[in-house]
């Protein structure tokens, strides 16, 4: 996707939004209804904005919601791109590029995911402390735009130890159980096989899912502070033995969904205080 594309995404957006958003959130599958509860609203559907793609998957809206919090803009997607909807990698990770364009400078990026820790239970949260690219691409592949940052990005650091931190806090104040561990992005949309789960497993993985990852190293690229949560929705296959169903992980993320909201919000705010 090229920078003029970004810039005007960005200008259409900049035209109906008052202000800069500080902080950027991306709402995954059934957790989209976050931004369902924001106060007062600017709603900007996907359809709107030039370039943007549109969302293909159920339960997923496909728009952009703006709100102010503590004299900070926040701006959510409601509904994210994957790679295995068939858009390539520039189109998944427009968004993010749009984002770091208006000045985002925190992105909380969060999914549905599979557990493959099996300490975990499904409905935990997970926060994400690292991540395995095992997608078969890079959304880096390709021309270097100098003006994204660096052609090799540093990945030491995607997610940001203090801004965990804040995570932690505020899990522990609100009584919730947060996980942490690293999430292995798979291309999907198969989920995988018991056999993928025991290798991903022995590569250290906690946790599975087909997003995030594109969204964390453009991210990274434009010097955005990153953070992630998994709903962990089912555990991964094999554990249990059971199959594996979109309806049955659509439901788990709806049951933890409220949990889910009071740590985001609670991390929201307590950013927007940083950002002051
Ligand atoms: N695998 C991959 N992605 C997922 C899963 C899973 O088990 N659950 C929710 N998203």
């Amino acid at each position: 996707m090229h920078i003029e594309q970004i810039r005007e995404a960005a200008d259409a957006i900049r035209s109906r939004v008052t202000g800069t958003p500080v902080i950027g959130v991306i709402l995954g599958s059934g957790l989209g209804e976050y931004a369902d509860r924001f106060s007062s609203p600017t709603i900007l559907p996907y359809e709107d904005i030039p370039h943007f793609p549109k969302s293909t998957v159920p339960g997923h809206k496909g728009r952009l919601v703006f709100q102010e919090m503590h004299g900070r803009l926040i701006m959510a997607m409601q509904g994210r791109f994957h790679y295995y909807e068939g858009y390539d990698m520039e189109t998944v990770t427009f968004p993010v590029r749009v984002m770091g364009q208006l000045g985002v400078r925190r992105l909380i990026l969060t999914n549905a995911a599979g557990g493959v820790n099996t300490g975990f239970e499904a409905g935990d949260l997970m926060l994400i402390t690292d991540h395995i690219n095992y997608m078969g691409v890079n959304p880096l592949r390709g021309a270097h735009e100098p003006e994204f940052g660096e052609r090799f990005p540093d990945m030491s650091h995607v997610y940001h130890p203090d801004d965990a931190r804040v995570f932690e806090a505020v899990a522990q104040e609100r009584g919730i159980r947060l996980r942490k561990g690293v999430y292995m992005a798979f291309s999907g949309p198969s989920y995988e096989t018991p056999a993928e789960i025991r290798m991903a497993r022995t590569l250290g993985a906690d946790a599975v899912g087909m997003s995030t990852v594109p969204e964390a190293i453009v991210a990274t690229q434009m010097g955005m502070r990153v953070s992630g949560v998994s709903c962990v929705t089912n555990l991964a296959a094999g554990i249990e033995g059971a199959k594996l169903d979109h309806a049955d992980v659509m439901a788990a993320a709806n049951r933890a969904k409220d949990m889910f909201i009071a740590l985001i919000d609670g991390v929201i705010q307590e950013f927007c205080r940083k950002e002051q």
